[in-house]
C-alpha cells in the first residue's frame, strides 16, 4: 500500500492564546452595578467565573462564540472535544462516565481509593489522603503535583489535571511545551495542540501526542496521567512487564512492526497513537509507523469522560473476538481478534 504524509499548513497553536478586552473574562472587585459578577463569590485572578462555570455550557456546543472550549455540556454535546465531556456522567448519573469533578459530581460512588497509586504498602489512599499529604508539603496550585488545592472532600478539580494553567502563554510553536503553557495546561506534558480541540477531526486534523523512549520524557501517559503511575510501562517495570507477555495493558511502548500490529499504519482519531519523538513534525500527520509510534492511555480513554462506562473512546461490550471484521477499538491494533484468525 502507498501511503502519503500529509502535513497540514496551518500554523497550529496560534488561537491558543487568550485575546479578547479584560472585561470579558476578569472582574475587578466582583462587582457589577452593585451586584456580584459571580454570585458563587469572587474568583482567584479575579476571573469572571470559575473554572468549570466558564467551561460549562448549557447548549450542545462545545465551542461557545467567545472561542472557549467546552467540556461540560447540559445538553448532549454534538462534537466532544478531544478530551470528551462530562456530560454523560450527569445525564446518565452514573459515575463510570467521567471523572469525578467538583460542582459537577460528587465522590465516586464505585471507586474509593486512587487506582494505580501506592506509598509503601498502602494500595488504599483516597483523594483525602493525597490532598492531606500534598497540602502540607505543596503550596496551593504547585505546578506538577495534583492535590494541592482544598476541595469538599474525595472529588477532583480541574486543576488536580491542568496544574500549571496559562491562559495569557505564548503557545505559537508548533510542539508546545513549557513555554506555552504546556500542552493543554498539563504539567510536563509536550504536545501538538488542533486548533480548535476536534472539534472537527480527521485524519490529517487532530492533535498530537508525546510519547516517550523512557520514564519522565514528558508524554501524556506518564507527565499527564501521574496519578496512575502503576500502569506506567516505563514507570513501573515490576507491575506491568517490560515486554510479551505482559502483566498489564502496556503504554508508551511502540506498536511491535510485525504481525497483527503491523496492519495499524493510517491514523485512526478514535484510537489515537503517541510519537515517543515530535520534534519532527510540522503539524498533525495521518501516518502510524508500527516500531515507533506508541499506544497510551488515550488511545483507550477520554479523560473528561465519554459516552462509555471506564471512560472508553469505544464501546467495549461490542469488540468481540472472532465477531467478524470490526475495524474499531481495540481492534485498530489487535487487527486479527475480531476475525477469529
Ligand atoms: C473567564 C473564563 C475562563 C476561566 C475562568 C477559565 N478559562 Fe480556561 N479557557 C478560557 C478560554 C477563552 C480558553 C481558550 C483560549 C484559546 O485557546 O483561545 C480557555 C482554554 C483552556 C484550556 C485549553 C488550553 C489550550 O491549550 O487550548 C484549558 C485546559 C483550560 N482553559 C483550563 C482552565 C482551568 C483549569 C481553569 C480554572 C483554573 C480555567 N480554564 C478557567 C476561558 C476561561
Ligand atoms: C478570554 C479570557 C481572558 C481575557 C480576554 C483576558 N484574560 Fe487574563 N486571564 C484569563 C484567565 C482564565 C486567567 C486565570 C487563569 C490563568 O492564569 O491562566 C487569567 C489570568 C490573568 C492574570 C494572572 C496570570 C498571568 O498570566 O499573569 C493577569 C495579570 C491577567 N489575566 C490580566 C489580563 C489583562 C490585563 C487582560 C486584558 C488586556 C486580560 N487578562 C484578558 C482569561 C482572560
Ligand atoms: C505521604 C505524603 C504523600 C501522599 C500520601 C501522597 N503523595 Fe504524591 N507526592 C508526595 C511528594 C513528597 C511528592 C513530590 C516528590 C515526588 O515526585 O515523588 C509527590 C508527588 C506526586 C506526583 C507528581 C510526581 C509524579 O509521580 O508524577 C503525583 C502525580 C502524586 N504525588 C500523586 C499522588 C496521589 C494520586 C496520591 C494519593 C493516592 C498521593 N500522591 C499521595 C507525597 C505524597
Ligand atoms: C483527569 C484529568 C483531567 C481533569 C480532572 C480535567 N481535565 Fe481537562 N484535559 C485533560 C487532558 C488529558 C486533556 C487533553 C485531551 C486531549 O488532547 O486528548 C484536557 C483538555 C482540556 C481542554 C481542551 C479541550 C479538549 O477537550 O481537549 C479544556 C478546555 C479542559 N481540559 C478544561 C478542563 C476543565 C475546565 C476541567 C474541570 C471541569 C478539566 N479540564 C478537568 C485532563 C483533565
Ligand atoms: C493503540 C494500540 C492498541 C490498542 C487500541 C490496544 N492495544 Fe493491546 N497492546 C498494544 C501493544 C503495543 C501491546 C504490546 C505488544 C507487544 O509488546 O508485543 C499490547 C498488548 C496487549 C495484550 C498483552 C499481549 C501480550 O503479549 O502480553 C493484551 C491482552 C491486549 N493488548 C489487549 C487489548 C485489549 C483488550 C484492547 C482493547 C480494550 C487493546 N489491547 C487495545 C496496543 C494496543
Ligand atoms: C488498551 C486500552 C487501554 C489502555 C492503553 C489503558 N486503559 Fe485503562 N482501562 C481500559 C479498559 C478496557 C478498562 C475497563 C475494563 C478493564 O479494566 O479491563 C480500563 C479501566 C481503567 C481504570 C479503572 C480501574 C478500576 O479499578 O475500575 C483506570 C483508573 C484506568 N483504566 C486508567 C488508565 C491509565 C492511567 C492508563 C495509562 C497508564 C490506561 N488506563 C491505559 C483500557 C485501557
Amino acid at each position: 500500500m502507498f501511503i502519503t504524509v500529509v502535513f497540514c499548513c496551518v500554523p497550529y497553536g496560534v488561537f491558543a492564546k487568550v485575546a479578547g478586552v479584560c472585561s470579558n473574562c476578569h472582574i475587578m472587585h466582583n462587582s457589577q452595578n452593585g451586584a456580584a459578577v459571580d454570585p458563587d463569590g469572587a474568583n482567584e485572578r479575579l476571573t469572571t467565573d470559575s473554572c468549570v462555570g466558564c467551561h460549562s455550557d448549557t447548549s450542545s456546543n462545545t465551542i461557545r462564540s467567545n472561542s472557549i472550549p467546552i467540556v461540560f455540556n447540559s445538553s448532549q454535546p454534538s462534537s466532544p472535544l478531544a478530551g470528551g465531556n462530562f456530560y454523560w456522567m450527569v445525564n446518565q448519573s452514573d459515575h463510570r462516565f467521567g471523572h469525578n469533578v467538583q460542582s459537577i459530581a460528587g465522590a465516586d460512588s464505585n471507586i474509593t481509593y486512587v487506582p494505580g497509586r501506592h506509598i509503601g504498602s498502602d494500595y488504599t489512599l483516597t483523594i483525602s489522603d493525597c490532598f492531606n499529604c500534598h497540602s502540607v508539603g505543596f503550596s496551593p496550585g504547585y505546578p506538577g503535583i495534583p492535590f494541592t488545592i482544598q476541595r469538599s472532600g474525595n472529588v477532583m478539580i480541574c486543576q488536580d489535571c491542568h496544574t500549571q494553567v496559562m491562559h495569557h502563554a505564548d503557545d505559537s510553536e508548533t510542539v508546545v511545551d513549557e513555554t506555552g503553557g504546556w500542552y493543554r495546561f498539563l504539567y510536563g506534558v509536550k504536545g501538538i495542540e488542533d486548533p480548535d480541540w476536534q472539534k472537527t477531526v480527521s485524519e490529517s486534523d487532530h492533535n498530537e501526542y508525546q510519547g516517550e523512549p523512557s520514564a519522565y520524557g514528558n508524554s501524556i501517559s506518564d507527565a499527564g496521567c501521574g496519578c496512575h503511575g502503576d500502569f506506567h510501562a516505563l514507570k513501573d517495570p515490576g507491575g506491568v512487564g517490560t515486554a510479551s507477555p505482559w502483566l498489564k495493558h502496556p503504554v508508551d511502548v511502540a506498536l511491535p512492526s510485525e504481525g497483527e500490529y503491523a496492519s495499524y499504519t493510517a491514523y485512526n482519531t478514535e484510537t489515537p497513537v503517541a510519537r515517543p519523538d515530535l520534534s519532527g513534525y510540522a503539524g498533525p500527520s495521518s501516518v502510524v509507523t508500527p516500531g515507533t509510534d506508541q499506544v497510551m492511555c488515550i488511545s483507550c480513554h477520554r479523560p473528561h469522560g465519554s459516552d462509555r462506562p471506564d471512560m472508553l473512546r469505544w464501546d467495549y461490550n461490542t469488540i468481540i473476538a472472532g465477531g467478524g471484521a470490526n475495524n474499531s477499538g481495540c481492534f485498530v491494533c489487535h487487527s486479527t481478534k475480531d476475525d477469529g484468525l
